[in-house]
Order: C-alpha cells, then structure tokens, then sequence
C-alpha cells in the first residue's frame, strides 16, 4: 500500500478534483464543473486533498464556514481504488481540525439514505443524524442530515 499524504487544495489540482467527483458519484448527483468551481473559490472554503506516492490526487474533502460558527461539509469523495484504508477518515479529522481552529463550533453535512459506508464512517466520527429529508438528492433518494459539535485542540 502506497503512502497517503494530505495537503491543501491547489488551483492545479480543479480538473482532477471534478474527475474525481464523476468517478465517485452518479451523474445527476455529480457536481457540474461550474458548481465545482463555485464550491472551491467561495470565501471560507477549506478543501484538502490527499495524493499517493506518485502525487496523484486520489481524493479530496471540501468544507465551507458559514455564519455564527457553523461549518458545511460540501463533499467527500474518495477513489475506489483507495477506499477503505482510513484515507476518508483522515481527510475528514483534518477538516474537522482547520474549522475548529478558526471558530467553527457546529459542522453539518447530508449524506443518501443508502449511502452505508459514508453513513458508517460519519457514525464512526461522532456525527449525530438529525433528520431524513424526503428526496434530497436530484436523484430522488431521500437524504439524512448529520451533524457534529467540534472540540477546539
Ligand atoms: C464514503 C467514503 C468517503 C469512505 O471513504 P473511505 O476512505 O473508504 O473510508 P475509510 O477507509 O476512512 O473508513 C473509515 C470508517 O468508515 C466506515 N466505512 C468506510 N467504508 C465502509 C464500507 N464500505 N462499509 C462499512 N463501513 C465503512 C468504517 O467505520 C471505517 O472504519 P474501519 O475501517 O475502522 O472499519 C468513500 O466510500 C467514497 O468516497 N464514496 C463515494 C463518495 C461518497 O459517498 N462520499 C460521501 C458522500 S456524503
């Protein structure tokens, strides 16, 4: 198994983070390259990629701030070929890090019904599930609202 590093997300990386995206959902939930460029350049957003050995992205997480110290998970997109060794894991704990640090006390995030991998891993990070919203997705599934109150380290 190749060594997994985390960064900072970096212009450079745009078209990779979209492919990523594709790969990793169905096209009606998949962002549009022009929703992945909104989500990325808005102000507050905090999106950490994780590359391999070769410095390939493999996957990302993007967050942003919102108001009165409340934070979004927007996405977490891992690649099948790298799911499963904690790399969704770390990505998320770092995430939760850099919101805490500046002041973000609440991070919500949704995730599909039938989602029960991401559903494990939110569960395994100490997200509560809040609420089921009745077809959520563009694709109809209903969706679950989770949310996490965040220690300043
Ligand atoms: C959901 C997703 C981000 C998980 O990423 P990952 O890197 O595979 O997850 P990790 O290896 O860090 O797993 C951490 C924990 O999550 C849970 N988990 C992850 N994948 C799981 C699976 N397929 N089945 C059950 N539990 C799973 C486990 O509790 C796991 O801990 P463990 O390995 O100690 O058992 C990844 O499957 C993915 O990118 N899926 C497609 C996109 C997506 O659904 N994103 C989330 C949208 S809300």
């Amino acid at each position: 198994m190749s060594t997994i590093t985390l960064r900072e997300y970096r212009p450079g990386d745009f078209r990779r983070l979209c492919e990523i995206d594709r790969r990793c959902f169905e096209p009606r939930v998949a962002y549009e390259v022009w929703e992945m460029a909104s989500i990325l350049r808005r102000a507050g957003a905090v999106t950490l990629v994780a590359e391999n050995a070769r410095g390939a992205v493999v996957a990302f997480v993007a967050a942003h701030r919102q108001k009165e110290g409340k934070g979004h998970i927007v996405t977490l997109d891992v690649l099948p070929g790298y799911r499963g060794r904690g790399v969704g894991w770390r990505l998320m704990r770092l995430c939760e890090k850099r919101l805490a640090a500046v002041g973000i006390g609440t991070l919500r995030l949704e995730t599909s019904v039938n989602n029960r991998a991401a559903q494990a891993l939110y569960r395994s990070l100490g997200y509560t599930f809040l609420k089921r919203v009745p077809r959520y997705y563009p694709n109809g599934e209903d969706g679950w609202i989770l949310e996490k109150r965040l220690v300043r380290a």
